[in-house]
């Protein structure tokens, strides 16, 4: 084996650490390191946990103890260099003599922005960065969209019928989908920072957006775009304590409307109006960032997902379709409105998966990666 295909095999097992902790890290990233000896053992492991808590360098080299001396540390972000919530790791790096030090890609976070590998370089290490930075881009979409383009990354998902539909033309769309796929719709929504739908998806089902699961990940927030506060302050969405619940919507909403909502246990965040006067999309995925948060699940409906996918603000998607046919013009669409013109512009799908799920089937996707910060 070359030492590259070894490297990548390395980093590979970091992503998969860092993997462990996935819905909990925010806004912090996923992050798992590894210390391998002189000898080319793996001495130490570990994966940073949630914000607050170590940073995965620092434990795995806590592990390694003076095994890491001469040794390689592999990570799949660059080891941050300032003072947080906790001190520099490559403070703890340099201490303890590591010779190499391989990553994925830089930190675009400000404060560190290569500054880190910078540091190791001028301590004696050997960095090497670049080997799947794909991959851990991926992983870390949230967190690397923030901090590039400070807006949240979004993942649009919808249960459709084999023709499009995400709904008939009287609106029903419970359920479309058979129950072995709900399962992985409760995991997708712990995964996320976010779960959104519009206020027309509160007034026709009443969803409570929570994630049932065994296992105790659920969603921090909970938010509905609804640009005059239609929503029912006895919606079901007030009735789990699961996430706080969100209103985004604009300064025409009532200040009855608003009370009535808080009084319920609703944030009201207002955001800019789009030329429509619904709430800006863009606008509404900058401002979320402020409440710490960095990935969203879009439920739809078919007028939220129209907006989004107009607005260029759907970075992946994840479609369930049932073997079953809607049809009609009147029954709602996932992309509605005008859609692409032209073939060569239609936003294609890369880094597909595809999953069965019963009679259903899942094909996921990114349309935009954040950039590899190499
Ligand atoms: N199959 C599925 O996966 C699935 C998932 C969810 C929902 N559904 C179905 O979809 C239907 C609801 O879809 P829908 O299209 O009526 O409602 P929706 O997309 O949930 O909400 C649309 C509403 O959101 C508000 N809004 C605020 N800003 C907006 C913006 N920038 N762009 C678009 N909307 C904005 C608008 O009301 P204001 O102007 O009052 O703010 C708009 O009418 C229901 O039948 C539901 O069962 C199906
Ligand atoms: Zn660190």
């Amino acid at each position: 084996m070359n030492e590259s295909s070894a490297d990548a095999d390395r980093l590979r097992e970091c992503l998969e650490l860092a993997a462990a902790a996935r819905g909990h890290t925010s806004p912090n990233p996923m992050v798992g390191a590894l210390v391998v000896s002189a000898a080319g053992e793996v001495v130490g492991r570990g994966y940073h946990r949630r914000c607050g808590e170590q940073h995965a360098e620092r434990l795995a080299l806590t592990e390694a103890g003076p095994a890491a001396a001469g040794g390689t540390l592999y990570v799949n972000m660059e080891p941050c260099c300032h003072h947080g919530r906790t001190p520099p790791c490559t403070d703890a790096v340099i201490a303890a003599g590591v010779k190499r030090v391989v990553a994925c890609h830089v930190d675009p976070d400000s404060r560190v922005s290569g500054h880190g590998f910078e540091l190791l370089r001028e301590a004696g290490a050997e960095v090497s960065v670049g080997l799947l930075a794909d991959d851990a881009a991926a992983l870390n979409a949230g967190y690397l969209t923030v901090k590039s383009a400070g807006r949240l990354f979004v993942t649009g998902k919808a249960a459709l019928s084999l023709d499009g539909r995400l709904a008939t033309r009287l609106r029903q769309s419970q359920w479309i989908t058979g129950p072995e796929s709900r399962h992985y719709a409760h995991e997708l929504r712990a995964e996320h920072d976010v779960v959104m739908v519009g206020v027309g998806t509160v007034l026709a089902d009443d969803p409570r957006l929570t994630a049932r699961l065994e296992e105790a990940a659920h969603p921090r927030l909970r938010v509905v775009i609804d640009s005059s506060l239609r929503t029912p302050a006895h919606a079901r969405l007030f009735s789990e304590q699961d996430g706080g619940v969100v209103i985004v919507t604009t300064d025409v909403a009532s200040g009855a409307a608003r009370s009535a909502l808080e009084a319920a246990g609703a944030r009201i965040l207002v955001a800019e109006p789009d030329s429509l006067g619904r709430v800006d999309l863009p606008d509404a995925m900058r401002k979320l960032t402020g409440l710490g948060v960095s990935t969203c699940l879009m439920e739809g409906g078919s007028g939220l997902l129209t907006s989004a996918f107009d607005a260029g603000i759907i970075d992946r998607v994840v479609l369930f379709y049932a073997p079953m046919l809607i049809g009609g013009d009147e029954a709602l669409p996932l992309w509605g409105g005008e859609g692409t013109a032209e073939l060569g512009s239609a936003p294609r799908l890369r880094r597909l998966q595809y999953r069965e799920f019963g009679a259903d089937r899942v094909i996921e996707g990114y349309l935009r990666l954040p950039p590899p910060f190499e």
